[in-house]
């Protein structure tokens, strides 16, 4: 079973701290591959420290075993974010990914948020197939692009660290109770002939 949850204070252990980051710089470099260049890691641990801490990481577990995760944050009054979003490369396309996703809008929707928003680097002037495919899926999960800017624009501070230039776009969900547990009709990985999906459980939930 999939378990997503927030980080508490507990979760700060080295641990913890070493698998998230590894977990995050090592999906990231795989993912962002041409990017950036080669020595950039995407988090340190003493940011992971800090938002485990501050309960700004959902984290998937399998079997009490970390196999994802993704930060969450209050941006406006109505507006979530989700970002650094990994899950292990042993466990993709069990419904890892998605399952945080939910976490993190049902987090939203818990905060009084309605909408999500989430950022995605895209290289100009080339096609990345992983970038392609996560537009695929951003889609399929109900959001759509809203704004696209220069990543130099945005971070000017990061702009040297890039290997090609980027941009940035801004993808949006209005959030509703509905759309997040929605089943879907593809075909999903069966575990004791019940979809993967359906047994996802979120902790931290209110008791309705
Ligand atoms: C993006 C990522 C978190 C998805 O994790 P995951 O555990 O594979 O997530 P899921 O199992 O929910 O699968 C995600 C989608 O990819 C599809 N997918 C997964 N593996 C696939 C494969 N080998 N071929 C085709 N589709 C595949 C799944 O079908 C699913 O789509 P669906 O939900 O519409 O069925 C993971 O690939 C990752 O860590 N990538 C590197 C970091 C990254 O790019 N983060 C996002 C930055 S914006």
């Amino acid at each position: 079973m999939i378990n997503a949850r927030l980080s508490m204070q507990f979760d700060v252990t080295p641990n913890i701290v070493n698998r998230v980051t590894t977990l995050v710089n090592s999906a990231y470099s795989m993912a962002e591959h041409g990017l950036w260049q080669k020595t950039v890691q995407r988090v340190q641990h003493a940011e992971i420290a800090e938002r485990l801490e501050r309960s700004e990481l959902m984290i998937a577990t399998i079997n009490g075993e970390i196999m994802g995760v993704v930060s969450v944050e209050t941006l406006d009054d109505n507006t979530g974010g989700f970002g650094m979003l990994a899950t292990d490369p042993v466990i993709r396309g069990l419904g890892v990914g998605r399952a945080l996703i939910h976490a993190a809008e049902r987090w939203a929707l818990n905060q009084g948020l309605t909408v999500m928003r989430l950022e995605l680097l895209t290289p100009r002037t080339w096609r990345h197939p992983v970038k392609e495919s996560l537009k695929a899926w951003y889609r399929r999960l109900g959001y759509a692009p809203h704004s696209t800017m220069p990543f130099d624009q945005m971070y000017p501070h990061l702009h040297d660290r890039l290997a090609t230039k980027c941009d940035f776009t801004v993808w949006l969900k209005t959030l509703s109770t509905e759309q997040i547990f929605e089943t879907s009709t593809r075909h999903r990985p069966q575990v004791h002939g019940r979809p993967i999906r359906q047994r996802i459980r979120v902790m931290n939930d209110p008791v309705d």
